[in-house]
């Protein structure tokens, strides 16, 4: 691989891929005036990412077993760009130096499997995805908040980081259907962090209809969030996440999609979101297959339904309250009934929560022979064959 004219933007994958210790790598953060530490040979557009690499691999290394300490600041020769390193967020855009060379103890449990790694939720603003960033934060990863609700995301990264006196989260505004804000998206993620160890496409929309009536429009819009929405994610994420795998190629990083119990069995007057889901766990496997030479796994969750979620329990424009009105539930004559209709769907009785959809995104990262899968998370309501 060659570097390009975006060399600002490749640069921080391929140095954070050069701190992976098995485990993780550093956060890596440009910064500006800085002191620099360590400086390397220049890259330039048309050089060869695999020589470079292999020349920084060499100098890092004499660098950081000379002094037990990785560079706080690290600079190219000619090139007005540098970048601070931190084992946190916090620590590297202060850039003042590296707590200690980083050997992360192997994990003993599965909820190790997040800390000190870099997350990013799209969709992360509410809902499933609320849930997710906050277990990530919890399990003591640092996490994107990616939504198309700006102040959202922004409101949920605050208080987290209020609470925990550090930064553990950022949040980004995206479309995920718009190719240049995903791309501006991961342009931010390099200066900000280096890369990530794990992109969560979430991010989702329902608009239900019977086939004969729905308007392309309404059918249109759902598959544009719901299926191209995470082909332009992990369009973006891969290019990155496979130029951070360049100079260890021992490492693996995840990108998983939220399909749905939908994406395994047709919806009754739903298909433009049965057929997205459905979509999405073909993209799954077929990225999968192709990205497996970058060490990128591949992979869906299908949740059931999140009843106690917004889309179903919102008190104006939630499922229930449209089901009600609709009539689709026969013979109920509350809320309530419709929720306990859902519930007796499912022979554990209740709806999914987000605590069951973040364990299958710990075992999915934990798995490292695994990819191209689509995990159920139904309480039994669909069963694979
Ligand atoms: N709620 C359920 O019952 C259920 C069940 C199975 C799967 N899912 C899937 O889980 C995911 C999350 O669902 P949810 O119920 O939490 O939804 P939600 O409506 O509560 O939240 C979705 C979030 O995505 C954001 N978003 C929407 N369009 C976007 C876009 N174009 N770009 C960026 N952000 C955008 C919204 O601002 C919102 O914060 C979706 O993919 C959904 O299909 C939901």
């Amino acid at each position: 691989m060659k570097f390009t004219l975006r060399l600002e933007q490749e640069l921080p994958p391929v140095l954070r891929g050069l701190t992976f210790d098995g485990q993780k790598g550093l956060f890596v953060h440009r910064t500006e005036g800085k002191k620099v530490d360590l400086t390397l040979p220049v890259a330039r557009v048309g050089d060869s990412i695999e020589e470079k690499i292999g020349q920084w691999k060499t100098l890092l290394a004499a660098y950081t077993e000379a002094r037990r300490l990785y560079p706080a600041v690290i600079g190219f020769e000619g090139l007005e760009l540098q970048f601070g390193l931190g084992t946190n967020y916090d620590e590297a855009v202060r850039a003042e130096g590296v707590s200690a060379l980083p050997v992360l103890p192997p994990s003993t449990s599965r909820s190790d499997v997040v800390r000190d790694k870099i997350a990013l939720v799209t969709g992360g603003a509410q809902g499933f995805g609320e849930g997710m960033v906050r277990a990530l934060v919890e399990h003591g990863a640092f996490v994107y908040i990616a939504d198309m609700n700006a102040e959202g995301a922004k409101k949920l990264a605050d208080e987290l980081n209020y609470e925990a006196c550090i930064t553990v989260a950022k949040s980004i505004a995206v479309n995920v259907t718009d190719e240049l804000s995903v791309e501006q998206m991961m342009d931010e993620v390099a200066s900000q962090t280096g890369s990530l160890d794990l992109f969560v496409s979430n991010a989702g929309v329902l608009r239900a209809g019977s086939v004969k009536s729905m308007a392309l429009k309404d059918f249109q819009f759902v598959t544009n969030v719901d299926y191209t929405g995470f082909f332009i994610c992990t369009k973006f994420a891969s290019q990155q996440l496979a130029l951070q795998n360049l100079a260890s190629k021992t490492y693996f990083t995840d990108i998983i999609a939220i399909s749905s119990k939908s994406g395994l069995e047709g919806s009754n007057k739903n298909g433009a979101y049965a057929g997205a889901k459905f979509g999405t766990i073909g993209l799954t496997q077929s990225f999968a297959l192709e990205l497996v030479e970058d060490n990128i796994k591949v992979n869906a969750i299908c949740p059931g339904n999140f009843l106690d979620g917004p889309l179903w329990s919102d008190p104006e424009k939630g499922l229930f309250v449209q089901y009600l009105a609709a009539g689709k539930v026969p013979g109920a004559k509350t809320i309530a009934d419709v929720r306990r209709f859902y519930e007796a769907k499912v022979p554990m009785n209740r709806g999914c929560r987000t605590e069951d959809v973040v364990k299958a995104i710990l075992y999915i990262v934990e798995q490292t022979y695994e990819t191209g899968q689509a995990v159920p998370v139904t309480g039994g309501q669909v069963m694979l064959n």
